[in-house]
């Protein structure tokens, strides 16, 4: 498991076991990913045009995995740092913690996005307006 420093947007690779009944990839809560999953949704259908998010999160920390076709995140932390990762491998995650901000775009038709989230749904830890980010941060 890769933890960075708090706030670090990172990948994470997933332990993937392949035998010839196929493939096999084990995502473990505190073990391989640096919470507990509390909830799991995922983002499909979404058409190439379109970009989703634009908000950050000021309490769930959540792992991005593409288990079918690619999508582009950028990420912009708490020190302004801005990361754009394609993920495109069912068996790596992308670690985005909490107060990050971040933009999903360039979905592909088959794209299959599964988040998991340390914490339950909550309309009210959103920050969905950049300014206000960005005055969180200072
Ligand atoms: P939204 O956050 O706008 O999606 P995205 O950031 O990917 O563009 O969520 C879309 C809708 O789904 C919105 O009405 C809120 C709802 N929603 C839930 O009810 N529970 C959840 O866990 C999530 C993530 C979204």
């Amino acid at each position: 498991m890769k933890t960075g420093q708090k706030n670090d947007v990172s990948m994470i690779e997933f332990a993937s076991h392949g035998d010839d009944k196929g493939m096999l990839t084990v995502i473990e809560g505190d073990k391989s990913i640096p919470f507990s999953i509390k909830r799991l949704f995922y983002i499909y259908g979404t058409k190439e045009d379109v970009v989703r998010g634009n908000h950050a999160n000021k309490q769930t920390d959540m792992v991005l995995i593409p288990i079918s076709g690619s999508c582009t995140i950028e990420t912009i932390d708490t020190n302004q740092e801005q990361n754009t990762f394609v993920l495109n491998d069912k068996n790596q995650g992308l670690l985005i913690p909490k107060m990050v901000w971040r933009r999903m775009f360039n979905f592909s038709n088959d794209a299959v996005l599964v988040v998991l989230c340390s914490e339950h749904y909550s309309p009210n830890e959103y920050i969905n307006e950049y300014e206000e980010f960005i005055e969180c941060n200072y």
